[in-house]
């Protein structure tokens, strides 16, 4: 059988790779876990190469693997497959380490962790020599044991052999007992702010990730094709190995051949912001058109990366765990996508059709919409349950709420109104989600008072409020009459930092009357009182005038009823064309 040096052999002489191929037909006496001889050929070629040098031995003495790396670094063989998993892999990894320090890094104690060697051990290499040795076991529950290193001309082989078989049993034992925790561990990783990275961090929380660590590296742009660079993605690579991550989300949304790349060097899963959200949405939507919208914007987002025609999805697109569109769907056809999503369309097309019959039933009722808007997490759903009482889902989760809720309501002049509540909004919230959302995120366009609701316990409250701007401008509502709430005031004094905002706590009920007085003033301008006096010979009109408006007082005279009533100056005017003013008491006030 031939065997092969593995790793990266480029521009390593023929002589060289020869004598590493030799390597292949060594083999170990018994008792014997390092032998001299074996130390000093790794040391010597280390050295000239300059490059990590990996050897594995199986516990029978034989070298099964002979690997070169660079000078910090050497791909780690995987042998767990070999043997029943709640052994060890029955083989060891031995490497140089060609800056002479023979302690093992603590990549190297996490592979022997996740790769279950026999044994984990660095020879460190100085002027072609080896230096000091360091060997590491498994022990129960993966921890990890590390004896004092020794000096290379006084390993205690029979110590250590013994101490593999050792640890076998244990490990064997431990895994009986094993709780595996489906939590996926995942490495953040930015390049925007840390605030962004801290959101980044909820969100991964929010999707039922265990956040191991987070990185930020500052740079102005990403690098086309490895994003934070081939360098800073090696280094990644190593730290996501240390911690054992499965998954890394990068904060920022990525081209398909980005991801692919990364994943290529980190070996694990590559999952962006925009995917990360897309997730979430994708547990939470409750309702069917919420399915619909999540559906057509995972599949919008994976069509976009989807590389080559007729290929098979690459599953990079994919989020925490195999959820929304999950796995089945990650094997459709770009036909079987553009066909699936004129199918979505199709049917949100319908259920949109049904949406704006019920607006419109709502506009000839004239009853006002009061929508609360505002960023994650900001407090809408508690705020609404305040206001009315009613049972709303609230987390301190990000995106706990999708559906748009609505409550009818009343001022305490008795005017009628619709409360709802809406989805938060976030930065760098994905564009497809925005298109697929359009119509639930219309209820706040449409709306003829908007509350804008901020965290004032945030930080960050500031930047949050800019984005809620920047997303009320996307979706055109400049129109509407705004009120500034900034929630969570018990829990920090916040700074009054837009003119006339209201200050409230949701949860204490604090400030609650003034906005509810500053919603009833705002709705003042849509109705105004309005005096009609209405001849018995016209009686009808005062039917109409019921169905529109809220009447506050009828009285009688000799020449008919005199009304007041609570109307919109666009149904007074109506009512005026069609009756002309002298069904007036006084003329109406003007419209502002
Ligand atoms: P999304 O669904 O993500 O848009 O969130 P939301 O804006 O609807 O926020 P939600 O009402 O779910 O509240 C988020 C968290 O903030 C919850 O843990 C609430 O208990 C907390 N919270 C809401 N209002 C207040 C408040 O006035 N004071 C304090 N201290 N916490 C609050």
């Amino acid at each position: 059988m031939k065997y092969q040096v593995s790793g990266n052999t480029e521009g390593v002489r023929d002589a060289v790779l020869a004598r590493l191929d030799s390597l292949y037909s060594y083999e170990l006496e018994e008792g014997e876990f390092l032998p001299r001889e074996l130390m000093k050929i790794l040391a010597e070629i280390s050295c000239a190469l300059n490059r990590e040098i990996a050897v594995y031995i199986t516990r029978d003495g034989e070298i099964v693997n002979v690997a070169v790396g660079t000078d910090s670094d050497v791909e780690l063989v995987d042998y767990r497959l070999r043997r029943n998993e709640m052994r060890l892999s029955y083989v060891r990894c031995v490497h140089t380490h060609p800056d002479g320090d023979g302690h093992l890094s603590d990549v190297d104690l996490s592979a022997l962790r996740i790769f279950r060697y026999d044994a984990m051990t660095a020879v460190g290499v100085k002027n072609g020599e080896p230096t000091i040795v360091q060997t590491a076991f498994l022990g129960e529950n993966a921890e990890v044991l590390l004896p004092e290193a020794a000096r290379w001309y006084r390993l205690p082989d029979a110590e250590w052999l013994e101490q593999i078989e050792a640890s076998d049993a244990l490990v064997g034992r431990e895994n009986t007992r094993a709780v595996a925790s489906d939590r996926e561990r995942a490495v953040l990783m930015g390049i925007d702010t840390r605030e962004s990275l801290e959101e980044l961090r909820r969100l991964a929380e929010t999707a039922g990730a265990e956040v191991v660590g987070a990185f930020l590296q500052k740079r102005d742009k990403p690098d086309s094709a490895m994003f934070i660079g081939r360098g800073r993605a090696e280094e990644l690579a190593r730290d996501c190995q240390a911690l054992e991550a499965d998954i890394c989300i990068f904060d920022d949304e990525m081209t398909g051949i980005q991801a692919r790349n990364l994943e290529e060097v980190l070996r694990v899963k590559v999952v962006d912001r925009t995917a990360l959200i897309l997730d979430i949405f994708a547990q939470r939507a409750a309702s069917a058109e919420g399915k619909l919208q999540v559906e057509l914007a995972q599949l919008q987002y994976r069509s976009a990366r989807l590389i080559g025609q007729g290929l098979v999805l690459s599953r990079l697109a994919g989020g925490i765990g195999t959820r929304g569109p999950g796995e089945s769907k990650l094997e459709m056809s770009r036909r079987r996508i553009r066909e699936r999503m004129t199918e979505l369309r199709r049917r949100l097309d319908e259920l949109e059709k049904q949406r704006s019959i019920r607006r419109r039933s709502r506009e000839r009722n004239e009853t006002p919409v009061v929508a609360l808007v505002g960023y994650t997490n900001a407090g809408k759903s508690t705020l609404l349950n305040a206001l009315t009482g009613a049972d709303v889902y609230v987390q301190d989760q990000l995106f706990a709420t999708l559906d748009a809720v609505s409550r009818r309501m009343e001022t305490p002049e008795k005017t009628e109104y619709l409360l709802t509540d809406t989805v938060g909004f976030i930065r760098k919230l994905p564009h497809a989600l925005i298109s697929a959302f359009r119509s639930t995120l219309e209820e706040a366009a449409l709306a003829d008072v908007l509350v804008i609701v901020s965290d004032g316990s945030s930080p960050d409250m500031l930047r949050q409020h800019d984005t809620v701007e920047q997303v009320l401008e996307e979706l055109g509502a400049t129109e509407s009459k705004r009120i500034e709430a900034i929630n969570k005031c018990d829990a920090a004094l916040p700074d009054p930092a837009f003119p006339g905002a209201v200050l409230i706590s949701a949860k204490t009920g604090e400030g609650l009357d003034e906005l509810r007085a500053a919603i009833a003033a705002a709705l003042q301008e849509f109705y105004q009182p309005v005096d009609f006096s209405i001849p018995f010979s016209r009686y009808g009109i005062l039917s109409e005038i019921r169905s529109m408006g809220r009447v506050i007082t009828e009285t009688y005279t000799d020449e008919g009823t005199e009304v007041t009533a609570m109307m919109a100056p666009a149904d007074v005017e109506k009512l005026v064309r069609k009756y002309t003013a002298s069904i007036l008491k006084e003329p109406p006030e003007p419209v502002q």
